[in-house]
């Protein structure tokens, strides 16, 4: 007998998906809240799936026929007019492509950016799929500890002549952090004089809860040719399992792009195209009151928080003024998946180990990850509750 045919050796370097291993959990207590899914609660606007409805019926929009390989001209259209009013890009030197949201559109670019060995500077904490993107692609993550709110002068010290890319989370996951705007332009012209990519993670781009605004490094002038946004419908529009976003890349990027984009997909799927053109009409009319409810849960969770015991010793890792997270600290007497598991299991709440986003906790100490995109106001209150009794049960 011969043996069956094994994975690339190459996929051992690649991190193993810890998402799947939290559903399992989860399914052995079906009754936990979850303060671990990185989605909203809202769905899209009812004129998305009226769109699909008429797009379905419409005499001539061949479904059976391949599309564009950057995307159906009307939602590129549209998208481009509201990076423009929106974020302040100009798209003369850059150009836009749909992806499937943008883990692909992140996944895509390494593939194009990465040799063997090529390094990707992703600032701690970082976010797992950017790192098993670098892996897939043969490049290495180099995870920099550059603080809340990114020092430069800490990332820039991580280059070396195998660099080719910073990249930036703002709002953050999992930190909820919003990075100032001149952080982010210093990275930006970084990454000019080192002759870096800055690719600027926008999915949360929206999910604004304090004083710092948003801010798209390739807003400013001059930024085009080094410079990617990629941003996404998924927590915007309550899209998630769509899976429907885009990037904004160099001129130079397009052709080797396609050369991804063609292999993998060959076209963006294009019904969800119209789905996407309908939610993006809707707007801000639909997102912004839901992601102002968000805020009030934010809030909560901060009061909920505050009003621990102090012997509780509860801290943050930083303010979270965006997304839906928080990144908390706590005693625990273990840490990583074992206390995850723990908190599931024996005390119904689920969380994810801040070890995931490259993360070491202090000894006696764990960090959390807690979204809360998905629970109403007295489930956040119970989830909360279950959490902080499941810490000091485990400490005690
Ligand atoms: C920072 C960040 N980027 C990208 C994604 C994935 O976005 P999409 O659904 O558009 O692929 C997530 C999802 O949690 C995320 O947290």
């Amino acid at each position: 007998m011969v043996d069956p045919p094994s994975p690339a050796a190459r996929l051992a370097a690649v991190l193993d998906p810890v998402i799947p291993r939290i559903g399992e959990l989860m399914r052995l207590r079906p009754e936990a809240l979850s303060l671990a899914q990185g989605m909203v609660g809202w769905e899209p606007p009812p004129a998305v799936h009226r769109a699909l409805r008429e797009a379905l019926h419409q005499p001539g929009f061949a479904l059976h026929r391949y599309g564009s390989t950057w995307g159906e001209p009307a939602l590129l259209e549209l998208v481009e007019r509201k990076l423009a009013s929106g974020n302040g890009l100009d798209l003369d030197d850059a150009t836009l492509l749909v992806t499937t949201g943008s883990n692909m559109a992140f996944a895509a670019l390494m593939q194009v950016i990465c040799d063997p060995g090529s390094e990707v500077i992703l600032p701690g904490p970082t976010y797992f799929n950017h790192v098993m993107a670098v892996q897939l692609a043969g490049g290495l993550p180099v995870g920099v500890a550059a603080g809340p709110q990114l020092d430069p002068q800490r990332l820039a010290a991580a280059i070396t002549p195998r660099t080719r890319a910073i990249v930036t989370i703002s709002p953050g996951n999992p930190s909820g952090v919003v990075v100032e705007p001149a952080a982010l332009a210093a990275i930006n012209r970084l990454c000019a004089q080192h002759g870096l990519l800055h690719i600027s993670d926008e999915a949360y781009a929206d999910f604004i809860h304090g004083p710092v605004p948003h801010h798209s490094p390739a807003s400013a002038p001059g930024s085009a040719g080094h410079t990617i946004t990629l941003q996404s419908l998924s927590k915007r529009f309550g899209m998630a399992g769509w899976r429907l976003g885009w990037a904004v890349v160099p001129q130079a990027l397009l052709q080797p792009l396609a050369k991804v984009q063609d292999t993998v997909l060959i076209c963006p799927p294009r019904l969800l195209q119209r789905a996407a053109v309908a939610a993006l009409a809707a707007g801000e009319a639909w997102t912004a009151p839901r992601i102002r409810a968000l805020g009030i849960r934010r809030r909560q969770l901060l009061d909920l928080l505050a009003s621990a015991d102090p012997a509780e010793e509860l801290r943050l890792w930083a303010e979270p003024d965006g997304a839906f997270y928080a990144l908390l600290e706590a005693p625990s007497p273990c840490a990583g998946e074992r206390l995850v598991q723990r908190l599931v299991l024996e005390h119904g709440v689920a969380t994810l180990p801040g070890e995931s986003f490259g993360l070491t906790s202090a000894p006696g100490r764990a960090l959390l990850r807690l979204s809360y995109g998905m629970l109403e106001a007295s489930e956040l209150a119970d989830a909360i509750g279950r959490l902080r009794r499941g810490l000091v049960a485990l400490g005690a």
